[in-house]
């Protein structure tokens, strides 16, 4: 990572591709002129950004459902802010908001053209990147509409002790279903079993996998909420029920891997057991994000539903912050306060 001086406003751009794991290298932190709002206008200052698997996935020089970031543009990312010079009266000074503002310290927006949400006013701004943000809107739809848990139903969940996967273990448990998650790390597993209610965790990291997640499922599982890929889905897949449903929400431990990237071995099981696995991306449920939170909401303040941050001090510690995520440093939610 090169830094210039002159401090004013900082952002983060691409200064090259990753090549396996991201490097701190990979990006440049840069200053750029501190933006002036005009007619309209807003200028907000960061407060927090979120950061996620998505982005090692931005990196590349290839389409997805998003098109890459460009070498020398700034990295994007979702954060909160606080608006601190307005023109704008449906945006006053002092309204804290989200939106995709990017790895920036400040930003102009007439509210359009970076789109900004107003934060409603009783929302800790952590908690709106994390359960009440995009983070518990994968995690409601993936769970809920893709993986439909019953009463009884068998659920496991990888990356399970992550922000998507810890939101959606305990959807599946509040909809009544027995709860198996799969985390790295002893702590990770006690925080899902003593502090979450899941049934059970398995440590991938120090355990056998394959057998414990036979041994804990012996009816097969109905419902798999996929974040990781790989070997565990092939796990997975080897002990479906009849009908089971397998949520493909994403695949972090493919995506250090470049060129073709092999497929599930024993996907000959979904015909066996008549079962489905189906991929979803949580923008496509945008219209419905209104029932989400009113239910995500509901199940905070019955205290059904908990969260948690892993929260890095400092601006400069953005790309410290992804690499962690990839390294399973983080619990819950990783997220950076641009401003301590
Ligand atoms: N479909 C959608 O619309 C959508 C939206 C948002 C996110 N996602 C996907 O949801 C998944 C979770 O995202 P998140 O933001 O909630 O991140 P997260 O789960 O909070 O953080 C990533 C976690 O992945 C685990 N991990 C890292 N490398 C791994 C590996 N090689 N094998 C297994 N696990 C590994 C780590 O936990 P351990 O310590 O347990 O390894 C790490 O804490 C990602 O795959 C992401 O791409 C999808």
């Amino acid at each position: 990572m090169t830094k210039s001086s002159a401090p004013c406003n900082q952002h983060f751009v691409l200064a090259s591709r990753p090549q396996g794991e991201v490097k701190p290298t990979d990006f440049n932190l840069v200053d750029r002129p501190m933006p002036q709002p005009g007619k309209g206008e807003v200028l907000v200052e960061t407060t927090y950004l979120a950061v996620e698997p998505a982005m090692r996935g931005w990196m590349e020089d290839r389409e997805s459902y998003v098109p890459p970031v460009k070498i020398g543009e700034l990295m994007r990312g979702q954060g909160t802010g606080v608006v601190i010079e307005s023109d704008n009266p449906a945006l006053p000074v002092g309204t804290a908001v989200s939106g995709m503002i990017g790895w920036r310290r400040y930003l102009v927006s007439d509210g359009r053209n970076t789109p900004l949400q107003k934060l409603p006013e009783a929302t800790v701004p952590a908690t709106a990147l994390n359960v009440l943000g995009l983070t518990g809107l994968t995690a409601w739809f993936g769970m809920l509409d893709v993986g439909v848990p019953k009463k009884d139903d068998t659920v496991l969940v990888s990356g399970a002790a992550g922000a998507t996967g810890s939101v959606a273990g305990q959807l599946a448990r509040i909809a009544g279903a027995r709860v198996i998650g799969i985390a790295g790390g002893k702590d990770k597993c006690a925080w899902l079993t003593q502090e979450l209610g899941f049934d059970a965790a398995i440590d991938y990291k120090s355990e056998d996998t394959a057998g414990r997640v036979a041994a804990l499922c012996p009816g097969g599982i109905d419902v798999y909420f996929d974040n990781v890929g790989g070997e565990i889905l092939d796990i997975a897949l080897d002990n479906l029920a009849m009908h089971a449903r397998i949520a493909l929400c994403g695949g972090i431990s493919r995506y250090n891997e470049s060129g073709p990237l092999p497929g599930p071995v024993n996907y000959f099981n979904l015909i066996y057991k008549r079962s489905r696995m189906e991929g979803f991306l949580v923008m496509d449920y945008a219209k419905r994000f209104p029932e989400a939170i009113t239910g995500l909401v509901q199940y905070l303040e019955s205290g059904e539903l908990r969260h948690r941050e892993t929260v890095f001090d400092g601006f400069e510690q953005m790309p410290d912050a992804l690499i962690n995520l990839f390294r399973g440093g983080n619990i819950g939610k990783q997220l950076v306060a641009v401003k301590p």
